[in-house]
């Protein structure tokens, strides 16, 4: 299977990008980062309360157009950081403005421990495709009540897929 991973990460090399390198990695398949284009502005809070008016209204804010056409590939791989339960508006924009029927979608999120209904959300707006289970990362969470996910996890994640997509 050819693979399309399209993700969205707020920082440089977040945590949702260093899952989505992974996987086209272990897919050898190509990556796609969504790009507002207007961005988010600096100021950590002001982000906060944009995002959560967004999310919370279904907003699709405008995207860069992409470099890879996802109607190439036959699996898309979606990920996300969790934003207020569910996916990032970039995200949302990029199902609500693709094609997605006869594909196969492969969602994920990365949070820092509520994951909400954002794989369910994912699901509902991929019209048309079949949507793979969704899986969920935490990388963010430190000391000794760490919740994090462990690496192996993580590596077992990326043989299934390399399995499924016959790579
Ligand atoms: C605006 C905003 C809202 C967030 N909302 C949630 C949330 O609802 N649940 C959660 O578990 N984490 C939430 N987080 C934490 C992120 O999901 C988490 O840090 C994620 O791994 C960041 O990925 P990134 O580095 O790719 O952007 C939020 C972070 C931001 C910036």
């Amino acid at each position: 299977m050819k693979t399309l991973v399209v993700f969205y990460s707020y920082s440089e090399n977040g945590d949702t990008e260093k899952i989505a390198r992974r996987l086209a990695e272990a897919v050898e398949g190509d990556i796609e980062r969504l790009e507002l284009v207007t961005p988010y502005p600096d100021d950590y809070d002001a982000v906060v309360e944009l995002s959560k008016k967004e999310v919370e209204s279904g907003a699709t804010p405008a995207i860069r157009a992409l470099k890879h056409n996802p109607a190439d590939y036959d699996m898309i791989a979606v990920g996300t950081p969790t934003w207020w339960y569910s996916m990032a508006p970039a995200v949302l924009t990029f199902l609500k403005s693709t094609d997605l029927g006869g594909k196969t979608v492969l969602p994920f999120t990365t949070h820092g421990g509520q994951t909400g209904h954002t794989v369910d959300d994912i699901r509902k707006n991929a019209v048309g495709a079949k949507v793979l289970s969704g899986h969920k990362f935490r990388l963010d969470a430190y000391g000794a009540e760490s919740h994090a996910t462990p690496d192996e996890d993580i590596e077992k994640w990326l043989d299934a897929v390399k399995n499924f997509a016959g790579v």
